[in-house]
């Protein structure tokens, strides 16, 4: 049976998920640590099986960030990652009582960016800001 879970602190379901949409999982450690400092996150399960996932990070004042929005292949395209996404919505809607002007971000994927529009969100330069910007990494040549 699916259904939600929030705030994950299993670190092999994270990772198993972060290996099934090819991204590269970070070490237990780091993992443990990242969950830990989460603000909110929602899991969706088949049963005992991590299908997918998304978080909330950020000061819950001025900023909030969603971020690690993953479903496995196999259950894409059948509404989980708008379930997902609905769920942080609703948290956001939450905290925006509390404080109205908090800035909800987030960096699209490429390619992804059309999902995320389908909410409400537009680019940086629609909203008529200037460019997200990213640290460039020394050991990596494409960031
Ligand atoms: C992006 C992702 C989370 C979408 O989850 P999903 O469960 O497959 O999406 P849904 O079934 O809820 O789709 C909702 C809508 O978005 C659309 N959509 C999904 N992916 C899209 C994309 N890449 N571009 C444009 N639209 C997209 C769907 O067609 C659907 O449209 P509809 O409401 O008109 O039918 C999922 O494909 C995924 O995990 N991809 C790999 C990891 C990744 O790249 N995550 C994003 C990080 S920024």
């Amino acid at each position: 049976m699916i259904h939600l879970e929030e705030n994950l602190n299993r670190i092999k379901d994270f990772n198993e998920l972060y290996d099934a949409v090819g991204w590269e999982h970070y070490s237990e450690e780091i993992v443990k640590k990242s969950l830990k400092n989460t603000f909110y996150s929602v899991s969706v399960y088949d049963d005992a099986k991590i299908i997918g996932y998304g978080r909330i990070i950020g000061d819950t004042i001025c900023f909030l960030y969603i971020q690690d929005i993953m479903v496995i292949p196999d259950y894409q395209n059948q509404k989980i990652g708008t379930t997902i996404l609905k769920k942080l919505l609703e948290k956001v809607k939450e905290i925006q009582k509390e404080n109205p002007d908090v800035r909800v971000y987030l960096g699209a994927s490429k390619g992804k960016e059309g999902f995320y529009k389908k909410f409400g969100f537009i680019t940086r330069e629609d909203a008529g800001l200037g460019s997200g910007m990213i640290l460039k990494e020394e050991k990596n040549e494409n960031i």
